[in-house]
């Protein structure tokens, strides 16, 4: 299959009426799967409500089914006719987050979604993207999106277009290239179906902002943990993973250098990956730089791009900064334990 590519500038397009961006959502109308720009990351797209489109989307990522997708919208005015109930604690986070990186899980409307988008399940996770890309695609396609991220399953997923090519071209119809994404981790999950509503994943807008608007919120007890099942079906695969194994690391900068030095005595080339601080202080094979320590939303939005740097090196191991976790710090750990599939390197052992 030969893949399209829209470069897409949202003021050209405008000015224009729309040409590429139309042109992508006839692709949507007529079940085919192409790869949109939001604020998280680049999403795979395709009409919720056709069983034979929202196949296409786990074909190209080769997802496994039990892994349900979250359904993107364009108004709000389109839930009622989605989801069976929307309560007042919905509605505030929907008035507050959206358009943005908040993905409120409610009881879904029977007969309206393929059974595939929520893998068997009576719930369905619905988000508006704050991307006007991926709106105005929404729009014209006419149809709610399924879309998760545009990554083969199990890679990081994807903060540009040239990621996306890299995992799916030839395997989806087209990508819609609307430049890098800003917030660059995936949306918070939230369950609104349960009282008090529980955090599901952590992402783009945190726990505090979510209790500062409701009140009261849990997170799911089994993220922290490497062997419970967690609620939201996805948490439990190993992902966001680059291709040599990664390490968090825990101690003081002298002490991360000479655990760097350790292991490259033993013959290994080693990868570092962290802030713009540490790079300056310590020495390794390959160091890949996320953002800064005054700015963690800068190391969110270029934490994918820097392990999948590593998979044009030659290292054999990564070993990353770990972060306080607070606000996006939070989301920021949730991938970088994934990645790590939680295993780390302690100055002292506790
Ligand atoms: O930022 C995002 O959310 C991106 C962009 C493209 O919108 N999408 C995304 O989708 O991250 P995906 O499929 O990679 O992740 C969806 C997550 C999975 O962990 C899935 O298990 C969970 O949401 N999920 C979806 N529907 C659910 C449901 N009904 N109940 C529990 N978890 C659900
Ligand atoms: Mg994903």
């Amino acid at each position: 299959m030969e893949t399209i590519h829209w470069s897409v500038d949202i003021n050209v397009e405008k000015r224009k009426g729309y040409p590429q961006i139309s042109e992508a959502a006839d692709c949507l109308r007529n079940g085919h799967v192409v790869a949109f720009p939001t604020e998280t990351v680049y999403g795979l797209g395709a009409d919720a409500t056709s069983d034979q489109a929202v196949q296409g989307i786990f074909d190209a990522k080769g997802r496994p089914s039990d892994n349900p997708l979250i359904v993107h919208i364009s108004d709000t005015d389109d839930l009622s006719g989605l989801v069976a109930e929307v309560s007042g604690t919905a509605s505030k986070l929907m008035e507050t987050f959206w358009p943005g990186p908040l993905t409120i899980i409610f009881n879904k409307k029977s007969g309206v979604f393929s059974d595939l988008v929520t893998a068997g399940l009576e719930t369905i996770g619905i988000r508006m993207p704050d991307h006007p890309v991926a709106l105005e695609l929404i729009r014209r396609s006419g149809r709610p999106l399924a879309a998760p991220s545009a990554n083969t399953s199990g890679k990081p997923s994807p903060t540009a277009a040239a990621h996306v090519a890299g995992d799916l071209s030839g395997r989806i119809a087209g990508i819609v290239d609307g430049g890098e994404t800003g917030v660059g981790l995936e949306s918070t999950v939230i369950d609104c179906t349960v009282t008090p509503p529980m955090i599901l994943r952590p992402g783009g807008v945190s726990a505090e902002d979510i209790a500062a608007c409701i009140g009261g919120v849990t997170t799911d007890p089994s993220l922290k943990k490497e062997q419970s099942a967690p609620r939201s079906p996805g948490m439990k695969y190993t992902h966001y993973a680059p291709t040599a194994p990664l390490y968090l690391l825990e101690g003081e900068t002298k002490w991360i250098q000479e655990t760097i030095q350790r292991m490259q005595q033993e013959g290994k080339k080693v990868g570092l990956l962290a802030t713009s601080e540490l790079a300056a202080e310590v020495n390794a094979d390959v160091i890949s730089i996320c953002g800064s320590r005054n700015d963690p939303a800068a190391t969110a939005r270029t934490l994918y791009h820097a392990i999948r740097s590593f998979n044009e090196t030659d290292v054999d191991m990564i070993l990353a900064e770990s972060f306080d976790e607070k606000g996006i710090g939070t989301a920021i750990m949730n991938r970088l334990e994934k990645a790590a599939g939680h295993k780390w390197i302690r100055q002292r052992s506790s």
